[in-house]
């Protein structure tokens, strides 16, 4: 349950969804999930008080369905399960939630597992991470960033401040919530196989879409206004998600585990921080935080790190993406420019802009590389660099070379815990392996795992066409490159991509919620526009 809610039983379910009913009976589609189909009155009917972003409470009603198996042939329950909440009534006004955008918010942080399997209300979800935890075998968590909210709610949508979160600001501006849990990278079978890694995350999320499509007029919603949001993995699974919109590289997967025969192309996409492209990362994460000591001062290894930073450079000039408002090809000499100014600048701008003037003088004189004039702040890359202090992970940052980061489990595989997931990794082993090769499934996981193999090497037109990226300027959890590439390559194919930093946050906030639900109602074009907020808006 989010900060600023509190939630009550109100009655216990049984009665039917009566819009919904006339719906199903209209659409005539409710077979298509065989077995997997969707129970209409399978709910309880429970309260909550949403305290929006403006401090007003607003009282909702909404049906509830705990833990579904969203899959024929599950591997483990626990985690391939959804829950769904559809807001029947709204500070005492009856709201139909059948054609309502549906927002599937999912908890995973960290490539841990994350289930809703105990969940008795909406925000139910939680990853095998914890909150605020670090994932285990990540890079010594040093950052003095960090938002304090970061992994709030197990990640998910943290909101990085006293309002609700993303699910309980969208069930009380009418919208329908979907949490799906997901296998992760940590479950381990009898027989010691590892059963959650890549690329079973992103199947499940697959498959939860395929069941929801599947019951279009059996579920509440408009199943054809799919928003995925997610936190830090959870983000990059959601990019993922939008990304390879029914990509057949998932078919087998899917198959194998009794997915619904259904689309999984899903209408828009949030990601917070994603932690993506994780073959490219260690490059740009030296490229972007090579020169910054780590929390204990010392600097990580210069010569790893120039190795690195190399590849990214090679890496970018192969994208070929030029930069957001005319900027330009974007290559590995001038990221640092477009980053300050694309992102940067402005976003110190808007934050010290809302400051009282003698709030902002505080800052300004704490802060003196930022210079503030005529209502825009500037400052230099190197400055920025320095602002933001320790870097919070050793070199390789994801392809750690004694095979310790999160990322290594990820691409772990039957009973081998951890593997590497690149050539300089493998090459540089120093856990003892006697081949320094990868092995010879990693290129394919990759693909599974990469929304950029999905808009780069393979342009999937079944993509999202609306993306809502956001990231703390403090974040040194991946490089900044990785979300700003992402955007780049979205914008430069077309799509309609609202991409803003926050001033000095960490990983894991979420600043703006409030208007990421307004963003939802303005792409899906449903109902009237809720309040005229169209700060950061870009397209
Ligand atoms: C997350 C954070 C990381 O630093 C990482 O490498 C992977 C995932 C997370 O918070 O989900």
């Amino acid at each position: 349950m989010g900060i600023g809610a509190t939630a009550g039983v109100a009655a216990v379910g049984g009665i039917a969804l009566s819009a919904q009913a006339s719906s199903d009976s209209s659409s005539g589609s409710a077979g298509a999930a065989g077995s997997l189909a969707f129970d209409p009155d399978g709910f309880s009917k429970l309260t909550t008080t949403v305290t929006d972003t403006a401090g007003t409470e607003h009282n909702v009603t909404y049906h509830f369905w705990k833990a579904i198996t969203y899959v024929a042939n599950p591997v483990d329950e626990t985690y391939q399960s959804l829950i769904v909440s559809a807001p029947v009534e709204i500070d005492g006004t009856a709201v139909d939630p059948t054609d309502a955008p549906i927002l599937l918010a999912n908890s995973i942080g960290g490539y841990m597992p994350s289930s809703v399997a105990d969940a008795t209300e909406v925000g139910g979800g939680g990853s095998a991470m914890g909150g605020g935890a670090a994932p285990s075998g990540a890079a010594p968590s040093s950052s003095t960033s960090a938002a304090p909210n970061a992994n709030a709610n197990s990640n998910t949508n943290a909101t990085g401040g006293a309002t609700a979160s993303n699910q309980l600001l969208a069930l009380a501006a009418g919208y329908v919530v979907i949490e799906p849990g997901a296998r992760g990278r940590t479950l381990k079978n009898s027989d010691g196989e590892y059963y959650g890694t890549a690329p079973a995350a992103i199947v499940d999320l697959k498959a939860a879409v395929r069941y929801i499509k599947a019951n279009k007029g059996l579920i509440p919603g408009d199943v054809d206004k799919i928003v995925s949001a997610g936190t830090s993995a959870g983000g990059a699974l959601s990019s993922l998600l939008g990304a390879s919109g029914d990509s057949p590289i998932y078919e087998k997967y899917l198959k194998e585990l009794g997915a619904a025969d259904a689309s999984d192309a899903i209408f828009a996409v949030g990601a917070w921080c994603p932690i993506t492209d994780l073959e490219h990362a260690d490059g740009a994460y030296e490229w972007n935080w090579g020169a910054n000591d780590l929390s204990t001062g010392k600097q990580v290894d210069q010569t790893v790190s120039k190795q690195l930073k190399a590849q990214f450079a090679e890496y970018q000039a192969g994208l070929k993406l030029r930069g957001l408002d005319g900027f330009g090809p974007l290559n590995a000499r001038n990221y640092d420019d477009y980053l300050v100014e694309q992102y940067l600048q402005p976003s110190a701008t808007t934050y010290l802009a809302a400051l009282s003037d003698a709030d902002r003088a505080t800052y300004l004189a704490a802060n003196t590389f930022i210079t503030w004039s005529a209502g825009k702040a500037t400052f230099g890359w190197d400055d920025f660099l320095t602002h933001v202090g320790a870097r919070k992970k050793d070199t390789p940052a994801f392809d750690a070379f004694d095979l310790s980061a999160g990322e290594n489990n990820e691409f772990g595989a039957g009973t081998t815990e951890n593997r590497h997931f690149t050539a300089f990794g493998a090459k540089n082993d120093t856990t003892g392996l006697s081949s320094r090769r990868v092995a010879a499934d990693i290129p394919e996981k990759l693909n599974l795992m990469n929304p950029m193999y999905h808009l780069v090497e393979k342009v999937n037109d079944r993509r999202s066409k609306h993306w809502w990226i956001r990231l703390g300027t403090s974040d040194s959890d991946t490089s900044h490159v990785i979300s700003a590439n992402l955007a780049a390559r979205l914008d430069n194919l077309g799509d309609d991509v609202n991409h803003l930093y926050y001033w000095d946050q960490g990983h894991g906030a979420n600043t703006d919620p409030g208007d990421f639900i307004t963003w939802i109602a303005d792409v899906t074009s449903f109902g009237k526009e809720k309040g005229a907020d169209k700060k950061g808006k870009r397209n």
